[in-house]
């Protein structure tokens, strides 16, 4: 997880009153809450509220999220085009669930209009990436700027509020403007890959990031209002309305290592070499289930015979999905920005006719692109089976 950070006022040790003149009920401090991950066992972070956190008014269903699976077809590569899925909803109502297995699932969100309650997902870690559009995340822990490209990762139980900033405003958003993202939803806790931490868990020297390009937020946002304010809370399917007796983010200081946070693509360094360097290479954040590849803008490799484009696989035991955010894809055929593929297990797939030999004076690749790559088989949405190219899986023949 993200380096120790501290943010406003906590007290001298863990778990002693954090004192103040008055206060709520004249109790005369602040309330700790400590925020964990895995029960007790790993990364926390100590937080201290105007008021306690428990005061819920009300608390009611609100539904289920209802993912439509698609029957299961042929097993085959799939390609989505996601580019021009129309706006619609929040950027929680208006997620468009793509593919899905127990450990992971993946959405496209277009969305057509801000967000204006409060969220909070209480049974997965939250990546968000970023392909169009910048603002800020609100959550009690305070405020965490994002920009294009950023990876935007989300503690499960953080109640949040995602805010666009202009230059385009809602009324604007259109097919080619506005937010655009692909979001990621981890079971399993995310982690900074253990391999690459040294034995003092600081990130090792040679990873492809270092612990100053993860980034916390910035300054509190300390809301001090008793007013009834409701959060949609999603645990899997099941959707639930809690109405608290006050507004979640009034938290005046904190510390810890459990906090969101955000790592831009383009800060990722990428290991070259004279030949072709395995997709582990890529790796930017793992849980149990899947791991989660940046393919960053690189030197191609340099052996006079190389090949520059990746050889054919099989991926034994893993499904691979692409999500093409930018740039020229050198190894592909007919993918456009926003494109998804799905190489499933026990098929191969590799280089499209003709882009060994167009590879071969190319010295560089400008191509960026998110890989997720599952140990269990991923299942198809209703949803994502409306924006197939049936063709793709018959795209290598010349
Ligand atoms: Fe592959």
């Amino acid at each position: 997880m993200p380096p120790y950070l501290k943010l406003g006022s906590v007290p001298r040790k863990r778990h002693i009153e954090h004192r103040r003149e008055g206060g709520f009920r004249g109790e005369g401090i602040y309330y700790e809450e400590v925020i964990t991950t895995a029960g007790f066992g790993r990364a926390y972070s100590i937080c201290y509220h105007l008021r306690p956190p428990t005061r819920v008014k009300k608390l009611e269903s609100a539904g289920a999220a209802g993912i439509e699976l698609a029957p299961e077809g042929a097993l085959r590569h799939i390609h989505l085009k996601t580019g021009a899925i129309p706006r619609k909803g929040d950027v929680i109502s208006g997620r468009v669930p793509l593919l899905i297995n127990a450990d992971v699932a993946m959405a496209r969100c277009r969305p057509a209009q801000p967000q204006t309650g409060l969220y909070r997902n209480a049974a997965a870690d939250e990546v968000i990436f970023v392909h169009r559009g910048s603002g800020v995340l609100h959550t009690m822990l305070g405020l965490l700027p994002f920009k294009p490209f950023d990876y935007v990762v989300i503690p499960r139980c953080t109640t949040y509020r995602i805010e666009f900033t202009p230059p385009t405003p809602p009324s604007q958003w259109g097919d080619e403007s506005g937010p655009d993202l692909l979001i990621i939803e981890a079971a399993n806790t995310l982690e900074v890959p253990r391999k690459y931490l040294n034995p003092d868990g600081q990130l090792r020297m040679g990873a492809p990031y270092y612990e100053r390009d993860l980034h916390g937020p910035r300054e509190l946002e300390v809301i001090d209002k008793e007013q009834d304010t409701t959060v949609l809370i999603k645990d899997g399917d099941r959707l639930t309305r809690y109405t608290l007796a006050q507004h979640p983010f009034d938290v005046v200081g904190w510390d810890g290592m459990a906090y969101p946070f955000t790592f831009n693509a383009d800060d990722f360094e990428p290991i070259t070499g004279t030949i072709h360097q395995p997709p582990p290479i890529h790796l930017t954040f793992e849980a149990t289930g899947f791991v989660l590849c940046t393919f960053a803008p690189r030197m191609l490799d340099t052996h006079p015979e190389a090949v520059k484009i990746p050889y054919v696989h099989s991926n034994i035991q893993a499904d691979e999905v692409l999500y093409y955010v930018r740039g020229r894809f050198g190894s592909r055929r007919g993918v456009e920005e926003s494109s998804i593929t799905l190489h499933p297990r026990g098929i191969p797939h590799g280089p499209h006719p003709g882009t060994i030999v167009a590879s071969r004076p190319v010295t560089r690749t400008d191509e960026l692109a998110v890989m997720v790559d599952t140990v269990r088989p991923l299942q198809l949405t209703r949803a994502a089976m409306e924006l197939d190219d049936p063709q793709y899986p018959y795209s290598w023949m010349e």
